[in-house]
């Protein structure tokens, strides 16, 4: 499936802006400020409903507009149809596919997976462990769709009643109990889950570094011969997977008194996290900016790679990916990028920057250019 025709109405800078004849590469270029990351923003707003940059949808929506409007023609060999969403300053979400209306965001899932690689890329390693459950979770919902949703939604809840109970000191097991099971159960079905597909990511990993090491010839692109090993950390120690549900919910009902103390569930899969680490130290503290951004780079594309053989038809947005890169490492990425089999929406800010990483395909790139005005234009060049 490719994204045929891309339309934004009151998106940030862009009043309208249309972008036809899109294929399978596709590059946006301009100057600062003239919109080229709202358009990529608009892209992944269709596939997840929000923002990659803003929480508030009052930020994105054009000064002085009261909703903002995308619209893509999607086109699955031959079958077109389009799929919109608008969003209100009054915080209306209206989303419709083929016509349809569709009811709530989780009906998007699978439709538009959408891969972002962008300058903030590197907190997957640098950040918080809460970016790389949201990097796990990613590929997790859009293999399992509902499933998984709907199991976090229940643990979600339940772990919200848990808290709730231990910060006004309701410590009474009989109180405590059906939401502790609840969190058990749904608990280790979400870990189950993610060490799956953390165990295909990290397999896919691994065959992404092999094709840039072959690209990059001797120097291994992560600087040393040891290579990044990763761990699966999944909140709570359910033993490699064995424990399961009983192991959850035996570390609950110990816990109660501390968990009391500090007022909220200290363990569980809202504390999961994957730790990167070369040569036993953590993997950020060894490698330089330029090494990091080549590991999360291999990393999303090794998920896209992955949900590509799914069958799933995966986006991939590219945002400003030479910085911070030396040629030989935007070539060898490019050279992967090109024979994923996702489509492309990359962007520079000259139209040449890309022409020697992109090499092998330079010529089936398909070429847009954002003008910066108060209206907003984009327009393919012929
Ligand atoms: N709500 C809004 N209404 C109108 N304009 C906005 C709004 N939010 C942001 N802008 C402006 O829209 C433009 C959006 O820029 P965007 O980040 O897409 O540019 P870019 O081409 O990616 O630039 P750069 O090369 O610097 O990354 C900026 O000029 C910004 O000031
Ligand atoms: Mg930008």
């Amino acid at each position: 499936m490719l994204i045929r025709e891309l339309h934004l109405s009151h998106f940030r800078n862009l009043a309208q802006a249309s972008l036809e004849d899109l294929d399978q590469f596709n590059l946006i270029h301009g100057r600062n400020g003239s919109g080229k990351t709202s358009i990529l923003e608009a892209i992944h707003m269709l596939s997840l409903t929000r923002s990659f940059r803003s929480r508030q949808v009052e930020s994105i929506i054009q000064f002085d507009s009261p909703a903002l409007v995308v619209r893509a023609l999607l086109d699955s060999g031959g079958d077109r149809r389009n799929l919109g969403i608008q969003r209100g300053k009054d915080k209306s979400l209206v989303l419709k596919y083929g016509g349809e209306r569709l009811r709530s965001f989780t009906d998007l899932s699978g439709l538009l997976p959408v891969q972002l690689i962008n300058p903030d890329s590197f907190m997957l390693l640098e950040g918080a462990p809460a970016v790389r459950r949201q990097f796990l979770d990613w590929s997790v919902f859009h293999v399992k769709h509902l499933g998984f949703y709907q199991e976090w939604s229940r643990y979600r809840k339940a772990l919200k009643q848990r808290n709730a109970l231990l910060r006004r000191g309701k410590l009474s097991p009989s109180m405590l109990a059906p939401w502790e099971e609840e969190i058990a159960l749904t608990g280790a079905k979400i870990t189950a889950m993610r060490r799956r597909q953390f165990e295909l990511t990290e397999k896919a990993y691994q065959a992404i570094s092999a094709e840039l090491l072959a690209s990059l010839g001797d120097a291994s692109f992560q600087g040393h011969d040891v290579s990044l090993s990763m761990r699966f950390s999944p909140g709570w120690d359910d033993r490699e997977g064995e424990g399961g549900e009983s192991s959850l919910l035996q570390i609950l009902e110990q816990a109660r008194e501390q968990d009391a103390r500090q007022g909220f569930t200290r363990v569980g899969p809202h504390r999961a996290d994957i730790r990167f680490s070369m040569s036993g130290l953590p993997a950020q503290d060894v490698l330089s900016r330029g090494q990091i951004k080549t590991v999360v780079c291999a990393l999303k594309l090794a998920q896209a790679k992955m949900l590509i053989a799914e069958g799933l038809d995966v986006a991939l947005l590219l945002d400003d990916l030479p910085a911070e890169l030396d040629r030989q490492r935007r070539a060898a990425l490019f050279s992967v990028v090109s024979q994923l089999g996702a489509q492309v929406f990359a962007t520079s800010i000259d139209e040449s920057d890309l022409d020697e990483a992109w090499f092998a395909c330079a010529e089936k790139v398909k070429r847009f250019h954002v003008e910066h005005c108060c209206r907003g234009n984009a327009e393919a060049e012929k």
